[in-house]
């Protein structure tokens, strides 16, 4: 069915996971996150590896897993952690793969609503709300450099992203000739 990888894109909270693993679902194909990746490969979580090794070997860590993830040419979906997209090689690595890049785009108000602190999130320890602000200052116009696609999540339930992400990507396999 699906003729290449859907890479999901964007900032922290915005339902990578949670409309990843639902999309894989309904696209029949593997899920992949790359904090899942990083935390298999080192045996530590996100938030240990910030607390041990620091923000710098976690980005190692983090380029090493989604160049790993997307060498693997089998179709499947991958939920890209947020801060990915700063470096790069990372945006190289994701334009290289050819895969279908889908930017799950949510304001920073939205993302607090979702975001539970905490969690596998350090860097929203201090002030969630403007540090969201600043992330989505920062990286906003790079998710929209490599998306091929931008979906509204704001005003979107979960099922309805899926639903509209499901419905681009097969069309758009089904135009290049997929059975
Ligand atoms: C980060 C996002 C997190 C996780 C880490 C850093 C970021 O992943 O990789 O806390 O810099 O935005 P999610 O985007 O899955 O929350």
């Amino acid at each position: 069915m699906l003729t290449r990888s859907v890479v999901l894109i964007g900032l922290t909270g915005s339902g990578k996971t949670t409309a990843g693993r639902r999309l894989a679902k309904q696209l029949d194909c593997a899920f992949v996150d790359t904090d899942g990746v990083v935390s298999d490969a080192t045996g530590l979580s996100v938030r240990e590896i910030f607390e041990q090794r620091g923000e710098s070997a976690f980005r190692l860590y983090e380029t090493q897993a989604l160049k790993l993830i997307l060498a693997d040419v089998t179709p499947k979906v991958v939920a890209v952690a947020g801060g990915a997209v700063m470096a790069q090689e990372n945006r190289d690595v994701i334009r290289d793969s050819k895969s279908y890049v889908v930017w799950l785009d949510a304001e920073p108000l939205t993302l607090l609503k979702r975001v539970s602190v905490g969690s596998h999130r350090p860097l929203l320890d201090d002030d969630p709300s403007a540090t969201l602000v600043a992330m989505s200052i920062e990286r906003n116009n790079l998710y929209a450099d490599i998306a091929d696609m931008r979906v509204d999540t704001n005003r979107r339930n979960l099922k309805q992203v899926v639903k509209q992400v499901v419905k681009v990507v097969l069309e758009e396999a089904s135009e290049q000739g997929a059975p």
